[in-house]
């Protein structure tokens, strides 16, 4: 760390953990601070799966998806013995499909090992886990001298700093900065300080910088417009792609469904017959000869890298292939074709 950033921050983990100690969340997944003060020690799968299900999603989102799992599979036995289609049906909502994938290869893979690794070293040698994951459960559940820095994270650093540079460089630099102010007694609770000081108070859009404990430190605090940090490169448009989906309902409660390839998008999940989704010029509709279709509106779904839109065709008949319940597939569906069900059921089914 630099001679003057080391003076400057000096007392930010004194001060952070001990606003903690008096603000932290209570969250399904966490050990608060002072049952962690008595010596308890979270289990290191609901630490991960946790941590799985938080990255690009909320807390409230996450938070029902985490209970639902850890009631139907405690342990990591549990999940690792689990069918693959029954995991994909459970993450349906979630989004980020891939990240389901090596949820039950990781679980898998700790289940031969016999024990979790408990070094951030060993964590990354697991599918799905990334610097992030590694440093986190290390911290979170085997009390390691680890950070766990995500975005926000980053973001309550870029305004600590006002941080102006390129911001692949700031980000360096934040991480190796953080890495030095873990505190080696409390490197869990200062990991759950700085989530829950940039999830309540360095918010993205509007910061209570007059409630932050780190406010006499921040350059940005003092500076007119604290929530211009992080400065980050703008992002690229994010294209359409256009497509049809196929909803055919065989008049007694069930839907045509296709087990999606493993490989690409929403890989391994259920899904609806349609087209191709293309960039530009919608494609024709190939409707499937078995049915007298309508088409009956739109849906639209936003993917990290593309915008999709879909028409939507309706049709009660008959076919060959995949038939499933109609309940079961409102649960299992990802969003994009939960959505095109949820339309098509208003035409009859
Ligand atoms: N975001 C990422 N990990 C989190 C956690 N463990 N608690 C709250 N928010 C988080």
């Amino acid at each position: 760390m630099r001679m003057d950033e080391q003076l400057r921050f000096e007392d930010l983990a004194p001060r952070l953990l001990n606003w903690y100690a008096g603000a932290a969340r209570e969250l399904a997944w966490r050990i608060g601070p002072q049952v962690r003060a008595d010596g308890a020690k979270p289990d290191p799968y609901r630490v991960w799966l946790a941590e799985i299900m938080l990255q690009q999603t909320t807390v409230p989102h996450a938070t029902r998806y985490y209970l639902a799992f850890v009631q139907r599979w405690p342990r990591i036995e549990d999940l690792a013995a689990a069918e693959d289609n029954d995991v994909m049906a459970a993450w349906a909502g979630l989004g980020y499909y891939a990240r389901a994938r090596n949820l039950l290869k990781c679980a898998r893979a700790v289940v031969v090992l016999g024990a979790w690794p408990d070094t951030v070293k060993s964590l990354r040698d697991l599918p799905g886990i990334g610097p992030y994951t590694a440093g986190a459960v290390a911290a979170l559940a085997f009390g390691r001298r680890a950070s766990a820095v995500d975005g926000n994270v980053e973001r309550v650093f870029a305004r600590l700093l006002a941080a102006k540079d390129d911001w692949k460089t700031e980000k360096a630099r934040i991480k190796r900065l953080v890495d030095t102010l873990v505190p080696a007694d409390h490197p869990a609770e200062f990991a759950e300080a700085l989530m829950d000081l940039g999830a309540t108070i360095c918010t993205p859009k509007r910061p209570n910088c007059g409630l932050c404990p780190l406010n006499h430190m921040c350059a940005a605090q003092a500076e007119p417009y604290p929530a211009r940090y992080p400065i980050k490169p703008k992002k690229k448009i994010r294209p359409t792609r256009h497509g049809h989906v196929y909803v055919l309902f065989d008049g007694q409660g069930n839907v045509q469904t296709q087990r999606r390839p493993d490989k690409g998008l929403l890989g391994g999940m259920l899904g609806l017959p349609g087209s191709d989704w293309i960039e530009g010029d919608r494609p024709n509709p190939v409707l499937p000869s078995c049915a007298n279709w309508t088409q009956i509106g739109d849906v639209r779904h936003v993917f990290s890298h593309f915008s999709l839109e879909l028409n939507v065709w309706h049709a009660v008949g008959q076919g060959d292939g995949f038939w499933t319940p109609h309940n079961e597939a409102a649960d299992s569906l990802p969003t994009v074709f939960a959505k095109a069900l949820k339309l098509a059921n208003g035409a009859g089914r």
